[in-house]
């Protein structure tokens, strides 16, 4: 018998994105918004957060969605319904502490809009009225358009090439939004560190509080080996277990940055021999069938 956790289902959204509902029970009962995994698919594979976008406690799923974009999600892409996931650790950090904030704008940049999605949720279950501004690249690229215009109040969806929605970032649309006068209480956004910095300068603009959910390298994911520290208000936090929301206006983004790139040659060295290995057992099956 196969061990590990059953993916039941896998579907391709859209270019390098893949949708996954994963067979855990536990996680299933007791997840709450803003909170992670972390999964190994294999033995000799490297642990990798994950944002849990939606749980269906009845059945015991995960709902998870993951980005291509290193070695571990590109085999991850090739998992499918049927195959198992060795393990899945989770839920971790502290769940999105929601407030009544009156009028919320979230907003998700690429795969970001995937762990905003059970946020906007229980926002706007807890009475907020919220606001979503979707963004990515191009049209193909935009993911859970429809589920947020079924939970917000307003959507705006924008691409940086214009094929669908306004053409520009995210961040312009809400400086825009916010310049006729939708009046915000509170902002939370989600994506990738260029784009949270600069949505943190236009809440600044107006005076708006809020927060970013940050995805700092981690490893074990219980505050022990301090890969995933950050700098908030001059602090060091450890986003694995005091986050991985913080109060967008203190993160330290260039350092964030930078640590991020920390792993950048050695991902790529293990993406191009991941590759090497396939094209050899392409080779290898080809002269076997001749
Ligand atoms: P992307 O680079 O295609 O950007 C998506 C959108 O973000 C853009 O369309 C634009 O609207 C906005 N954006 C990007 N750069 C910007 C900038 N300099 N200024 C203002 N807005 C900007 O995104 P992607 O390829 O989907 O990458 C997703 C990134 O999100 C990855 O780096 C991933 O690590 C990160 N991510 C973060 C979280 C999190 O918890 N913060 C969760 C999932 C993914
Ligand atoms: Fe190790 Fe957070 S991932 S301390």
């Amino acid at each position: 018998m196969e061990q590990g956790y059953l993916i039941h289902l896998h579907r391709k959204l859209a270019d390098r994105i893949h949708e996954y509902w994963v067979d855990a029970p536990l996680i299933a009962k007791k997840h709450r918004a803003g909170q992670f995994v972390i999964l190994r698919l294999h033995e000799h594979g490297e642990r990798i957060p994950l944002t849990v976008v939606e749980t269906d406690p009845e059945q015991g799923r995960i709902r998870l969605i993951v980005q291509v974009a290193g070695k571990t999600t590109e085999e991850f892409g090739d998992y499918t319904a049927g195959d198992h996931i060795l393990d899945v650790v989770g839920p971790l950090g502290l769940q999105t502490h929601v407030d009544d904030w009156g009028k919320l704008i979230v907003i998700g940049g690429g795969v970001g809009a995937a762990p905003l999605l059970p946020i906007a949720k229980a926002a706007k279950s807890h009475g907020n009225t919220v606001n979503a501004i979707i963004g990515a690249r191009s049209k193909e690229l935009l993911i859970l358009t429809e589920e947020f215009a079924e939970v917000c109040d307003e959507l705006r969806i924008c691409t940086d090439d214009g094929t669908e929605g306004t053409k520009g970032f995210v961040s312009d649309v809400l400086d825009q939004w916010c310049d006729q006068g939708a009046g915000y209480k509170f902002g939370i956004a989600v994506g990738p560190v260029p784009m949270m910095n600069a949505v943190a300068k236009v809440l600044k603009r107006w005076e708006i509080p809020g927060l970013a959910s940050l995805n700092p390298i981690m490893v074990d994911g219980t505050g022990m080996c301090g890969a995933c520290r950050v700098t908030v208000h001059g602090e060091t936090r450890f986003a694995c277990v005091e986050g991985p929301e913080f109060d967008i206006h203190g993160v330290d983004f260039h350092e964030l940055t930078l640590r991020n790139r920390s792993y950048t040659e050695e991902e790529h060295e293990a993406v191009e021999h991941l590759h090497a290995c396939h094209l050899t057992q392409a080779i290898n099956h080809v002269r076997t069938e001749a």
